[in-house]
């Protein structure tokens, strides 16, 4: 079944966050809590929308205490503030964490329990607070997903809440609030939109609809990134760069990941890489390794890029994007090839048990994820 889940309304202008206030107060909300990421609120990027708030008469409650990857005990905090504030709606400003908390907050502050309660394999089709999303970066597309990932706080794994009651109902895209983005949050969140792009076109689960937001999203993505990252004032490519980033937010929602996803998330859970930088280490590999079986899926994803159109050309490029953006291996990072080599059984078990390397074009069983884990390995430390 196709089910196309996306928010009623999407804005797109600089300087909208302004409009926060009258686009909640039309939706008959008075009471938000708004979640901020803290570097985000410590930076004044919030100032517009806190304005646009006050001065349609909506008095706020703020929430920022949150970590980088936000645990469902922080998002029970919120939940309570939430209550307490009496809050009729959510507005969260920041990257994927203030975002994610924000629609685990909505669902929540409606629904009894513990965010373990409505984690995947449950999909939540339940009525939650409204949610207004406001990225701060241009890579997790969450302001348009209907998924959350928070981290349960006593045993460490990533929880995925997904369904309908996750789905922000407004997303504003402001470019002014990613002008300041650091060089390094710029390339990783953009490499991550990329794979969302990628991974979305090149998926079991693809369709049309999808295809089309992809597609539109890779050629953004791929004519922006460097840009955006060497000239961060650059208005243009910032612009294609937080459109790209939600198309392909969206892309992604209806697909799901594949291998690249699969694979960099126990990466990410044993050695503490940022979710775009260990995307992006993998990208390469995975996409050479995947277009042995699908040639002209790839070399479609190739063409939508603005490459040559083979799957060689998309591979040579994703490597030299890496190089010239700097994205690390796992030597540069610290990391002992032993110590990586005895979490690969782990980590190649938790990869597969995630699901999404069946979404994969070719389908990698645990012991070819393995394979694929010692020769990243090999690769990074002979590079
Ligand atoms: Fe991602």
């Amino acid at each position: 079944m196709l089910r196309i889940l996306t928010p009623g309304d999407i804005r797109m202008a600089p300087g909208i966050s302004t409009e926060a206030g009258s686009i909640l107060a039309a939706l008959g909300a008075s009471k938000p809590l708004v979640v901020v990421d803290p570097v985000v609120h410590k930076l004044g990027l919030a100032g517009p929308a806190l304005d646009g708030l006050a001065a349609a008469g909506l008095s706020a409650a703020i929430f920022s205490a949150f970590s980088p990857n936000p645990t469902d005990t922080e998002a029970l905090a919120a939940v309570e503030m939430a209550r307490a504030a009496g809050a009729d709606c959510v507005l969260g400003i920041g990257g994927g964490s203030a975002m994610d908390v924000a629609k685990v907050v909505a669902l929540l502050s409606r629904h009894p329990g513990s965010l373990r309660d409505y984690s995947v394999p449950r999909i939540v089709d339940l009525p939650a607070l409204p949610v207004l999303c406001i990225p701060t970066t241009a890579g997790t597309g969450s302001e348009v997903t209907r998924a959350a990932v928070i981290t349960d706080a006593a045993t460490h794994e990533k929880l995925l809440v997904l369904g309908s009651a996750l789905l922000p109902a407004v997303a504003l895209l402001d470019v002014e609030l990613t002008l300041s983005c650091p060089y390094r949050v710029t390339v990783d969140s953009g490499l991550d939109a990329l794979s969302h792009a990628l991974e979305a076109l090149v998926n079991r689960n693809a369709s049309p609809y999808s295809d089309g937001l992809a597609t539109q999203a890779m050629r953004l993505i791929g004519g922006s990134l460097e840009r955006a990252a060497r000239d961060p004032g650059n208005l243009a490519a910032r612009s294609d760069m937080l459109f790209g980033a939600s198309l392909a937010g969206m892309a992604v929602s209806h697909t799901s990941t594949a291998l690249i996803h699969g694979m960099s998330r126990p990466i990410g859970a044993a050695f503490h890489v940022p979710h775009g930088m260990s995307n992006a280490m993998l990208m390469p590999l995975v996409t050479e390794w995947s277009a042995e079986a699908a040639p002209e899926a790839y070399a479609r994803a190739a063409r939508a890029m603005g490459l040559a159109d083979s799957p060689e050309a998309l591979v040579a490029a994703l490597k030299g994007l890496n190089s010239r953006l700097e994205v690390p291996d796992l030597r540069s990072l610290g990391i002992a090839a032993e110590t990586f080599r005895a979490a690969i059984p782990e980590m190649a078990r938790q990869s597969v048990a995630s699901g999404t390397p069946a979404n994969n074009l070719r389908v990698a069983d645990e012991g070819e994820v393995a394979e694929l884990y010692h020769r990243f390995l090999d690769e990074s430390m002979s590079a």
